[in-house]
């Protein structure tokens, strides 16, 4: 126990901490400019400055620790007389233009002028003079206001990874820049606009919109973007969210928010909103109203169960949806429809993955808290940069690597090319040789622990190939595989991070297996890279064909009865159809009607125009949406629901993190789960939910994982997996292991080959619709490397055309050095020229998702851009 006292106030502290921690612990008052709680101490500004019992000098309190009996003055002449005079210091070159400046009100140093600076400055010299720079469009920069305390230098590097800005020159003519330039050309996660003590770096977007005191009410809630569910502050004011504003004592993402949080929220003002019902009469979508919206979807959902039976019905649930309306259209499936047939665009990667990796090792194996990436002894990659997909989540693994631990990759990961300390990106979908030999080489050094002995046996009974007579099986040197074998041997608890890709191919069995034994061999904890905000809730929510609420497999009698007796009808006990499966019944006339809540199928599935033609055959088509889409304009009911800040519910994040997502402000569109509550009431069978709470205590009463949650446990953020559930379902004893013996040996095409690019700016639809990440990546591309480039005589700024055999298209062309190959990369941004729209795929038949390997595509240059201005 240390005892400090300060200001005659005894404090006890457990362990050394600085005199500023000490003294905020105590409510003592210091005032404080270079320091923050995300940083590292810095003692640059020399605010802090205490004197100190037996120390001849003042010392910056942000800086010294305590050590036992030590006597600490903040609030004497010489403190007071040295603070003033620092404030004095920084005035000398600060405009007095608080009127003026956005910070007013929310400003450190206004705010400790006021409190503790001088009333007048005496210097009467010409204050420096620096334009304000407009060259961003997302941060706008004041150099004249920067007090150089380095916050955002230090956040920048230390903390995001980004090193994109600089403090250039000296003295009086330092100021804070970009390495690029005048344009930012940075990740604009905007942290650095979060630490500025000072009005120097300010978001554009809001700039002049509003003052801090306008700020009408503050509302806690969740980031609707991705599945690492950051928490932050929505600023309201006259009923639209003004800035959202993270806290470091907030959420996990502890004052940490990516471009798309920050930024992307207006999609929810778009000029596409929807807030009147559409219904199609001749052709045409017409406004209508609620009455008739219900009463025909609920209609034609009846009759087309009483003419085809429940398995002519399907669902689409989605990862943009809260728990509550996930859970209320699962319900409706389940106990009105009398089907199985519910999925998501969750189910090609999220879902299956989960339940191979479950049936495994167990349920929950894939839910292990955030904070363990930064804090394991390794961390391996595969499938997807999670630096662009979920990137606060990425911040983790950079975190690792700064503190020297090994960091893997595998595939193309541009957000992690300066944190991987191992990088191996092996040919085209030679994953699984690699992986192959990653492991033999891992189980020379580390044979099997006899700790899981069914796991072990099966493991055994594959014939790994050395792959010693294998010279080059995917395009990786023996010596590049070597030195990524003595890293992984170097972890013994790493974090093992596991994204899409690895799943939205033919072998995804072989591979997620293989992945299954190398975790197994280091001893790993595995973490899903979730690209949506509730992927994890809807798969527990139970909007899976082969899945009831709380992962309950949909084939147990016994645990379906739990459900059947509380919804008081019956459930089929065989597998519902996959999204793709409900594609392809539609396509050949079997499915008849599409239920569709959240998710805009046609720039989201592969091949649009097949998909475009499946949902043209359906007798009914509803979308229930914030948005208008593409999808949205095939159907014949358009239901429009509210979006993310308008209505209460909850979010589980990929660590099983239940969190409440607050309503914010008012919305003219109905919630989700209401609409659907709504049309079953119609065809005769009352949930009775009146609010969610009412839906809450349903889940919690039949889902066994959930029994007992409420929201005021969410909110004090303890609703952690695994909650107070009951038992879980153990690892499945007779789990169908892949052939793995017959794996091919990878050869280079030499053809061109497609693949998504993992957009940091962009997240699909409601990306597309927020204009700030539409201003940082207005168009799409097509991304080549250097072999491509040579080869097929492209270059930067050309424009090529593409064609994959169901699409063509012009897109103008980026060089990305990292490239390998022959792989061709594009965005998912525009819904016509999308990278999905380009693709064929096939069913997988283990997970029933789309298989996309296999797509070749024809590339040439059309034109240089030269040319195209000229003309
Ligand atoms: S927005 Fe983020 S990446 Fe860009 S300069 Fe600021 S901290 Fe660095
Ligand atoms: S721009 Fe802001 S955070 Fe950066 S050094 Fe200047 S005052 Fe500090
Ligand atoms: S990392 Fe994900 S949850 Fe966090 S702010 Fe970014 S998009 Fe939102
Ligand atoms: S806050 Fe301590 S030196 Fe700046």
């Amino acid at each position: 126990m240390i005892t400090v006292t300060i200001n005659g106030k005894k404090i006890a502290l457990n362990k050394p901490v600085t005199i500023l921690e000490a003294a905020r612990k105590a409510d003592i008052y210091i005032p404080t400019l270079c320091n923050h709680p995300m940083l590292e101490p810095f003692g640059g500004c020399r605010l802090c400055l205490v004197e100190i019992e037996k120390m001849p000098k003042l010392q910056a309190s942000c800086t010294q620790y305590v050590t036992d009996g030590m006597t600490v003055w903040t609030e004497t002449e010489k403190v007071l007389e040295a603070r003033r005079a620092m404030l004095e210091f920084l005035l000398i070159n600060h405009p007095l233009d608080c009127p003026y400046c956005d910070k007013a009100g929310e400003c450190d140093l206004q705010d400790s002028t006021m409190q503790c600076g001088p009333a007048i400055g005496r210097f009467k010299e010409g204050k420096r003079k620096l334009p304000e720079c407009y060259d961003d469009p997302i941060i706008v920069t004041n150099m004249e206001r920067c007090i150089l305390c380095s916050r955002c230098v230090r956040m920048c590097s230390d903390v995001q990874g980004a090193h994109a800005i600089t403090i250039t020159n000296r003295g009086s003519k330092s100021c804070v820049e970009p390495f690029s330039g005048g344009r930012f050309d940075c990740e604009y996660c905007g942290n650095c606009i979060t630490v500025c003590p000072v009005g120097s770096l300010m978001s554009r977007l809001h700039k002049h919109t509003y003052r801090p005191w306008y700020i009408e009410k503050e509302i806690e809630t969740v980031c609707s973007f991705c599945g690492v569910g950051c928490s932050f502050v929505a600023q309201i004011r006259g009923d639209s969210i003004v800035r959202v504003e993270p806290r470091p004592d907030l959420g996990l993402n502890k004052g940490l928010l990516c471009v798309k949080g920050r930024f992307g929220f207006d999609y929810t003002a778009s000029p596409s909103r929807l807030k009147s019902p559409l219904l199609q009469k001749n052709g045409d979508l017409k406004q209508t109203t609620w009455a008739e919206a219900l009463s025909h979807t609920a209609g034609k959902l009846k009759e087309i169960k009483e003419k085809y039976g429940p398995a002519a019905i399907g669902a689409v649930a989605s990862g943009l949806c809260t728990n509550e309306d996930n859970y209320t259209l699962q319900r409706f499936m389940r106990s009105v429809v009398g089907s199985n047939n519910i999925d998501s665009t969750t189910g090609f990667f999220y879902g299956p993955a989960q339940r191979f990796l479950e049936d495994i090792f167990g349920q929950g194996v894939t839910l292990n808290p955030m904070q363990g990436i930064a804090n394991s002894d390794g961390v391996f990659v595969i499938g997807a940069d999670p630096s662009a997909v979920a990137p606060v989540l990425g911040l983790q693994v950079r975190a690792a690597s700064r503190k020297g631990i090994p960091v893997v990759t595998v595939g193309h990961m541009p957000g992690l090319k300066r944190f991987a300390t191992c990088s191996l990106v092996p040919d085209a979908f030679s994953e699984p040789a690699l992986l192959n030999r990653l492991i033999s080489g891992l189980m020379k050094k580390r044979p099997v622990c006899g700790e899981n002995e069914f796991f072990e046996g099966a493991i055994k009974k594959f014939m790994l190939s050395t792959g010693d007579d294998i010279a080059d099986p995917c395009g990786l040197s023996n010596n590049d595989i070597e030195r990524a074998v003595n890293e992984l041997d170097l972890m013994t608890n790493p974090a093992v991070l596991i994204g899409r890709q690895v799943v939205q191919r033919s072998d995804a069995s072989v591979l997620l297996l293989q992945l299954s034994v190398l975790t197994y061999l280091l001893n790993g904890r595995i973490y899903l890279i979730s690209e949506l905000p509730n992927d994890q809730g809807l798969v527990d929510m139970g909007c899976r064909p082969d899945m009831l609420p709380g992962g309950r497999p949909v084939f147990s009698d016994s645990m379906r009865k739990r459900y059947e007796d509380s919804y008081g009808s019956e459930i089929p006990s065989a597998q519902g159809m996959s999204l793709m499966e409900m594609i392809q019944a539609a396509h050949e006339g079997n499915l008849k009607a599409l239920y569709v809540m959240g998710e805009n199928l046609l720039p989201d599935l592969p091949d649009t125009g097949y998909v475009k033609e499946a949902l043209s055959k359906l007798e009914l088509l509803v979308v229930q949406d914030t948005l208008m889409n593409e999808t949205a304009e095939l159907a014949h009911v358009v239901l429009p629901a509210c979006s993310w800040p308008e209505a209460e519910g909850s979010y589980t994040n990929f660590e099983g993190r239940m969190q409440h997502v607050r309503k914010a402000v008012h919305g003219e569109a109905m919630e989700g789960w209401k609409i659907i509550s709504e049309v079953a009431k119609i065809i005769g069978s009352d949930f009775g939910f009146l609010t969610v709470v009412d839906i809450l205590a349903e889940l919690t009463k039949v889902s066994p994982i959930h029994k007992g949650i409420t929201y005021a446990e969410m909110d004090g953020g303890k609703c952690l997996w695994p909650y107070n559930g009951e038992p879980l379902r153990d690892s499945a004893k007779d789990f169908a292991l892949p052939d793995i013996t017959l794996l091919k040996r990878a050869k280079d095409c030499g053809r061109p080959y497609l693949f998504a690019d993992q957009q940091l700016f962009h997240s699909g639809t409601i990306g597309r619709n927020s204009s700030a990440l539409s201003m940082l990546m207005p168009a799409s591309y097509v991304k080549v490397g250097n072999a491509l480039s040579e080869k097929k005589s492209i270059q930067a700024g050309d424009v090529a055309g593409i064609a994959s055999g169901i699409k063509s298209a012009e897109l103008d062309v980026i060089i990305d050095p990292d490239l390998k190959g022959m792989m061709v990369l594009i965005p998912n941004i525009l819904a016509d020229k999308g990278v999905m729209s380009f693709m064929k795929w096939n069913m997988n038949p283990d997970f029933k998702n789309p298989a996309l390997d296999g797509n070749e595509i024809e590339i040439s240059k059309l034109r240089s851009k030269a040319e195209e201005v000229s003309a």
